[in-house]
């Protein structure tokens, strides 16, 4: 597995993440074994949130890789606060220090390595959350910090008061559903495609050096039930994802992951497989790299017109 360097860190880590948001159907078995699979692939950055299974995600894998003879320092573990489901968002001091003490506890580690603002609060007061980053910092509870589905305007309104650098910007990214590159073909057309709906959050990010990390790289995307993978709305594009399987003679889940790593963005995808299998598929991904007129050519096959 190739290591990434996430700029304005000191962090050097596996390019592509496992994301623990579906582990809390596993039993403690099936979990350690994801875990151990992830890792026997070159895989050691691990994405959680506080709301995962309504905490229970954080706690198997808490209680999973403690069974395991893995050292916490060898691991880079990554966790997201501020949505209180189905109700609101939650941006305050207080909220932010009570989730992390909780993925703290149900994680059973005494600190995390990242930790992202999940989706923006409209009623975010910077002061707020730069107290309470400054708090977990101090205390050495977090050592990096980050946001997700964030716009540009929402970062800059943050770094106002946060000290720390933002390193993380997570959003939904797959070979079918990228609105924030295809805006970037389209501008001054007057068709769907050209709508910039984010600010420019894929310049914005690589302007200032923040590391996308794309998540769901496998769902179709575009408010698209289901998977991209022999998806009825994607013939062509699953034609196209074959073909090339068959010629690198890796899996489909592979190239789609490739796909995004060939973005020089310097992107780090983070699947959510829980089957060990595809995730040994997926990590195929980190032994190829896609030609410009391939990348191009998957673009394409999807649908998406260049003009
Ligand atoms: N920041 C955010 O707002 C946000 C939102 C959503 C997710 N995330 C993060 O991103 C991670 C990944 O999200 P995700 O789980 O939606 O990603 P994903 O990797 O796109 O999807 C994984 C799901 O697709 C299934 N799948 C993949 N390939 C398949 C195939 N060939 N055939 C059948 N099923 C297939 C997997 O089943 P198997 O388990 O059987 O392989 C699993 O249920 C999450 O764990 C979470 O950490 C972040």
């Amino acid at each position: 597995m190739r290591k990434i360097n996430i700029a304005q860190t000191d962090l050097e880590v596996s390019e592509i993440a496992l994301g623990i948001m579906r582990m809390n159907s596993l039993s403690n078995e099936e979990a350690e074994r994801v875990i151990e699979t992830a890792l026997d692939s070159g895989i050691n950055y691990f994405d959680h949130a506080d709301i995962y299974g309504g905490g229970e995600s954080e706690r198997i894998f808490g209680e999973a890789f403690s069974e395991l003879d893995t050292s916490r320092d060898s691991v880079y573990i990554q966790s997201k606060t501020g949505i209180i489901p189905g109700k609101m968002y939650d941006f305050s001091k207080e909220h932010i220090i009570q989730s992390v003490e909780g993925s703290l506890t149900r994680l059973k580690t005494d600190y995390l390595d990242a930790l992202l603002l999940h989706r923006p609060d409209t009623l975010v007061e910077p002061e707020e959350v730069a107290e309470a980053f400054e708090q977990l910092e101090r205390q050495g509870k977090v050592r990096f910090f980050g946001v997700s589905n964030h716009n540009p305007m929402q970062i800059e309104l943050l770094k106002k008061n946060v000290r720390q650098p933002l390193v993380f910007n997570q959003l939904q990214m797959s070979v079918s559903h990228h609105p924030m590159i295809d805006a970037g073909f389209n501008v001054n057309r007057s068709n769907e495609l050209s709508i910039d709906r984010d600010g420019s959050i894929l310049d914005y990010c690589r302007l200032n050096d923040i590391t996308i990390q794309p998540w769901s790289p496998f769902q179709a995307g575009n408010d698209k039930q289901g998977i991209l993978f022999d998806h009825s709305d994607y013939e062509q594009l699953n034609k196209v994802l074959y073909r090339l399987a068959e010629e690198y003679n890796v899996s489909r889940e592979a190239i789609a992951i490739a796909w995004l790593l060939r973005h020089p963005a310097n992107m780090q995808p983070i699947i959510g497989s829980m089957n060990p299998g595809r995730i040994v598929s997926s990590t195929q991904a980190s032994s190829l790299r896609l030609s410009r007129e391939e990348w191009y050519e998957l673009y394409r096959s999807g649908g998406f017109q260049l003009p």
